[in-house]
């Protein structure tokens, strides 16, 4: 049966609440920093989009041929013989999501799909898309912000779920928090449920630098646009072109950041959060880390969550992961 009830104003309440306490304690900090879940707003699910088209974005292009090229495979061990239902954290609106499906569709007629995400718009994208454009396929959207809650309901008897947890997701998470979050997908699993997770590789610096700091300037406004969300959602008062977009290589932390940084001193009016926040010129906003992984640390990642790793996957150039663990 599909699910076609709208889903409920109370949840999107509740996490417009978590902006304000994460846009308020964030500039308030030193130095500034907004989380990267704020990125996902409407206008900001659509420049991620574009994103993973971009020429310099090799991630999703990627993963994606890793995926056309294994799916049943991974499909088979996931499923272990038995019948398999897919959950997601992160609405799968994108075709990488697809050929995972279409293999479980293929293999079992029909296959449930359950998407969990912090955005509606991405959530009804993800479900007008894939039902429309894969038979079989019965999506269960579910609105959540998996970093602070998990609860799957037990799959039936005879089931096994996989959670995929593909696009480098996993690298936007602090490495603590990528390991809780680990533990917390294993804890809402049965013995024998798998874990499909995607992970960016570390590559030579140039390569990483541009995929976040494209020549059309489309992550650049894709940073931006979370002053101009904060200045609808909060009574804000950025204008957006006195920040300009920074993407930096750490090659300590292993990691890609993005950073907002003021080009003038001023002072920014938040309404709504009744607060006045002053900018040195040159002051950034740390606005995204993205871990990237060497070979076999996405494994021990897993192993330590509690997930024996079955088999993983690699793409030729050895840019990118798949990783396929099972809850023990
Ligand atoms: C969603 N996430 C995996 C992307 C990444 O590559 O870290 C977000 C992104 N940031 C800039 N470009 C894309």
């Amino acid at each position: 049966m599909r699910m076609t009830t709208t889903i409920p104003q109370i949840a999107a309440e509740r996490i417009s609440g978590r902006v304000a306490s994460a846009v308020e304690e964030g500039l308030a900090s030193q130095p500034k920093r907004l989380p990267p879940w704020l990125f996902y707003d409407a206008a900001g699910s659509e420049l991620f989009e574009q994103i993973t088209e971009l020429p310099e974005y090799y991630l999703t292009r990627t993963e994606r041929a890793i995926l056309a090229t294994h799916a049943d495979r991974m499909i088979a061990q996931a499923a272990d013989g038995r019948r398999l239902r897919i959950a997601e954290l992160g609405a799968g609106s994108a075709s990488k999501t697809r050929l995972l499906l279409a293999a479980a569709a293929r293999r079992q007629g029909v296959v449930v799909y359950e998407p969990l995400d912090v955005s509606m718009s991405a959530l009804e994208v993800a479900r007008e898309r894939i039902e429309r454009e894969i038979p079989g396929v019965e999506v269960a959207p579910r609105l959540v912000d998996y970093a602070h809650e998990l609860d799957l309901e037990p799959s039936d008897a005879g089931e096994r779920r996989l959670v995929l947890y593909i696009g480098s997701s996993i690298g936007n998470f602090e490495p603590e928090a990528a390991a809780m979050l680990l533990r917390r997908i294993h804890a809402s699993l049965q013995p024998g449920d798998g874990l499909l997770l995607g992970v960016d590789l570390v590559k030579e610096d140039s390569i990483l630098r541009a995929a976040y700091d494209d020549a059309a300037g489309v992550t650049s406004a894709f940073n931006r646009n979370l002053l101009t969300r904060l200045n609808r959602e909060l009574g804000a008062e950025f204008d957006a072109e006195t920040f300009a977009h920074r993407a930096v290589w750490n090659a300590a932390e292993s990691r890609m950041e993005m950073h907002l940084e003021s080009r003038v001193a001023q002072s920014v009016r938040v309404a709504g959060l009744g607060l006045d926040v002053n900018f040195r010129a040159g002051e950034r906003i740390h606005t995204e880390n993205s871990y990237k992984y060497w070979p076999g640390q996405a494994e021990a990642m897993l192993g330590a969550a509690g997930f024996a790793p079955v088999e993983s996957w690699m793409d030729a150039q050895g840019w990118f992961a798949v990783c396929l663990g099972r809850a023990e």
